[in-house]
C-alpha cells in the first residue's frame, strides 16, 4: 500500500521547520513557503474582469442573513462581493445607483457561496478559473490554519487554539482586494491572517518591539502570517494584534489575496475586550504620523 501524504503533516514540517509558531509569537508575524501564491494571478485577471461587468457583479452581492446574532458582527458573516456602507462610497457613484466602492472593492470567498452562485444565475462558466483558484486557496489554507493552530497549542498550551479554530470555522474566509488607494494602518478583526499574495509591494506591519516592517507580500515563494484582535483577545490580551496598512504610489491599481480565520470569541468576550482595546491609547492608530514615519524610513533606505 502506499503512503498518502497527508496536507496537515506536510504543513507541520513547513511550519516547524521555519519555527513559524515562535516567531509569530515573537514578532507578530512570521513569514514561510507555501506553494499558494502560484493561484493568485488567476485569481486577480478574474476578479478585475468580473469588476468591469456590473450586471454580473450584481449576481455576487450576497443578501446572507446567516445567525448574524450568534456573532460578534455582522461584517465577519460576509462572502461574495462587499457592499461597503452607503457613506463610504463616492457621491457621484451613489448618485448612480452603485453600492461598491470604486476605490476599494473586496470579494469574499467561502465554499457556501457557490451555490448562492449557481441560485443566481450567475456565469460560473467565465469566472470557473478564479473560482477554482479561490476554492483550492481556500481548502489548502484551512488545512494550513489547522496544522498553524496545533503548533500554537504545543509552543503556548493552555490556550486550545484548535478548539477556538474549529469554533469559528464557519467564517473561514478567502479575500481578494483591489484598490486604488492607501490602506489605513489598522489591526484586524479575525483571528490570525494569512497575507498571500499582491501584484504590487506597499504592506508595512509594526512589529511587536514597536519597529515598522515592509511585508515581502510579492514575494512569490513564501507568505506571512500576522496577529489579529480575536487572537489578542484569547491569550488574555498578552499578544497585541499586528498593526498594519498600506503605503504604495498613488493611483495604482493593486490586488491582494489575504485569509481570515476566526477563532471562536463569544460575544460578551468580544465587546468586553474591545471596550478595553478602544480605550488604550497604546492602540490608537495615528494615520499621518505613521505615514510620515515611514516616509523617513523610505528616505533613510534610499539613503544607505
Ligand atoms: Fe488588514
Amino acid at each position: 500500500m502506499h503512503d498518502i501524504v497527508r496536507p496537515t503533516s506536510h504543513f507541520r514540517d513547513v511550519l516547524r521547520q521555519h519555527r513559524v509558531a515562535e516567531q509569530f509569537l515573537e514578532q507578530g508575524y512570521a513569514t514561510f513557503p507555501s506553494g499558494l501564491p502560484q493561484y493568485f494571478e488567476t485569481m486577480a485577471k478574474g476578479v478585475a474582469r468580473l469588476l468591469q461587468d456590473p450586471l454580473e457583479m450584481g449576481r455576487w452581492i450576497v443578501d446572507d442573513p446567516l445567525e448574524r446574532d450568534t456573532i460578534c458582527d455582522a461584517r465577519d458573516t460576509d462572502i461574495g462581493i462587499l457592499v461597503k456602507s452607503l457613506d463610504k462610497i463616492e457621491p457621484r457613484h451613489k448618485a448612480e445607483g452603485r453600492l461598491t466602492n470604486d476605490r476599494k472593492q473586496s470579494i469574499h470567498f467561502n465554499p457556501r457561496l457557490v451555490p448562492y452562485l449557481e441560485e443566481q444565475r450567475a456565469d460560473l462558466e467565465t469566472y470557473s478559473p478564479m473560482l477554482y483558484g479561490f476554492n483550492i486557496v481556500h481548502n489548502t489554507c484551512e488545512v494550513l490554519s489547522l496544522a498553524f493552530a496545533e503548533e500554537l497549542d504545543t509552543t503556548l498550551p493552555g490556550f486550545n487554539f484548535l478548539e477556538r479554530l474549529r469554533a469559528g470555522w464557519f467564517w473561514n474566509k478567502t479575500r481578494l482586494v483591489s484598490y486604488h488607494d492607501h490602506g489605513k494602518f489598522h489591526r484586524d478583526r479575525n483571528g490570525f491572517t494569512f497575507a498571500i499574495q499582491s501584484n504590487a509591494p506597499g504592506l508595512w506591519l509594526q512589529d511587536r518591539s514597536g519597529r515598522f516592517i515592509r511585508g515581502n507580500e510579492t514575494d512569490k515563494a513564501s507568505i506571512m502570517v500576522f496577529s489579529s484582535k480575536k487572537f489578542w483577545m484569547i491569550t488574555e490580551r498578552q499578544f497585541p494584534a499586528t498593526l498594519h496598512g498600506v503605503v504604495e504610489e498613488p493611483g495604482r491599481f493593486r490586488q491582494s489575496l489575504v485569509f481570515f480565520t476566526h477563532l471562536g470569541v463569544s460575544k460578551a468576550e468580544w465587546d468586553s475586550n474591545e471596550e478595553i482595546y478602544l480605550n488604550d491609547p497604546r492602540y490608537r492608530v495615528n494615520q499621518e504620523e505613521i505615514l510620515s514615519h515611514i516616509a523617513e524610513l523610505e528616505r533613510q533606505q534610499l539613503a544607505a
